[in-house]
């Protein structure tokens, strides 16, 4: 028994015909089991010398399978890491890896700057109506922005609400105000701060306009905020976002219904050899529109105007992305050339 076993053990190439060496030997039917039922047979005296060699001879055939058990895995393991061999000496395929587009590049480096100022991200629909759009922002019924050539208009809602592809991200100050929690946290003494960028629409085409672009909305919603507050935000704004610590900002009066006053925001920039500089110069460059919050707009959104103030701001992803990289052509950016996408785009 102990020869042949051994032996087989030997021979077993696998786990599974070691198995079943082991069972032909060691299970409950097996040679070595079997001779262990007999012991009950022998003479009381030959019992213990009996017992201490099948025992014996069981460990014996216990640590060969053991022994051959690691064998079987080693030699396992060897072919298959020598049929699953990799050869790391071999080049990279030429595959290149995406690039991040300079909107939603441009879009992470503001809503950054301003998430450092406390300000929280925000979104609204693309699909606006007429009311938050143009109506809750105290838009004259005659304002041009309401007229053909700069709207994109929709067919009207069930309710017979006009809509429209808004044309700009104000509509979303709107929203942001009339959310039932941002009106708990103000009432409860919180301030509301939101940065909110999306697509905006309008019906211009041509070498600085085109019929879709980015902007990012800004508003901030306290008691007691005035002017001092928002030339402060958007001058650290400017600084942070063109890498320039003392670019000069200006702040010039302007027009916006939903503002008052309202003030549209330069940086200083010279131009050298055709080259555009960001920073103290001779010229100007408007980036972005400004203002108090309308107290009609607050007012509209329930809001009282006599305890609540807010400035806001809006700017022009694409105009600040050119500016900022020194793209040259606003109609590149939707034209996905890869050529242009490889140039501009940023790692990820
Ligand atoms: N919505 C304005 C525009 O599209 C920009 C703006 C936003 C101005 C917020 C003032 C305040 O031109």
């Amino acid at each position: 028994i102990r020869s042949e076993t051994l032996a087989a053990v030997a021979a077993a190439l696998d786990a599974r015909a070691l198995d079943a060496a082991r069972v032909a030997a060691l299970g409950r039917n097996g040679r070595v089991t079997g001779l262990m039922k007999t012991l009950g047979t022998l003479p009381p005296d030959a019992r213990k010398a009996f017992g201490q060699t099948v025992n014996a001879l069981k460990d014996e055939i216990a640590a060969a399978l053991d022994a051959r058990k690691v064998q079987i895995d080693s030699t396992a393991l060897a072919a298959r890491l020598e049929a699953e061999r990799l050869d790391i000496s071999l080049p990279v395929r030429p595959e290149r890896a995406g690039t991040l587009h300079p909107i939603g590049q441009t879009i992470d480096e503001i809503c950054a700057i301003f998430g450092e100022m406390g300000f929280v991200w925000a979104e609204g629909p693309d699909i606006e109506d007429d009311w938050h759009n143009f109506e809750a922002l105290n838009f004259p019924p005659d304002h041009p922005a309401r007229q053909m050539q700069d709207t994109f208009f929709l067919p009207p809602r069930a309710d017979g609400m006009p809509m429209v592809l808004r044309t700009h991200t104000s509509p979303v100050q709107v929203r942001t105000m009339l959310d039932k929690t941002v009106q708990k946290r103000l009432a409860d003494g919180g301030a509301l701060r939101v940065i909110v960028p999306g697509r905006t629409f309008r019906t211009d085409s041509d070498q600085t306009h085109t019929p879709m672009f980015a902007q990012v909305e800004g508003l901030v919603i306290d008691r007691a905020t005035h002017m001092g507050h928002l030339k402060g935000c958007l001058t650290d704004f400017c600084r942070a976002f063109f890498e320039v610590d003392d670019v000069p900002v200006r702040f010039r009066p302007s027009y916006f219904p939903f503002t008052e006053p309202s003030a549209e925001v330069d940086i200083g920039c010279s131009w050298k050899g055709g080259e555009l500089r960001i920073g103290a110069g001779d010229s100007w460059l408007e980036i972005l529109g400004s203002g108090m919050v309308h107290p009609n707009v607050l007012r509209h959104c329930g809001l009282d105007p006599e305890v609540y103030q807010g400035f806001a701001f809006g700017m022009g992803i694409e105009r600040v992305a050119m500016l900022k990289y020194g793209i040259p052509d606003l109609r590149t950016f939707f034209e996905s050339d890869l050529r242009w996408l490889r140039h501009y785009g940023f790692s990820a």
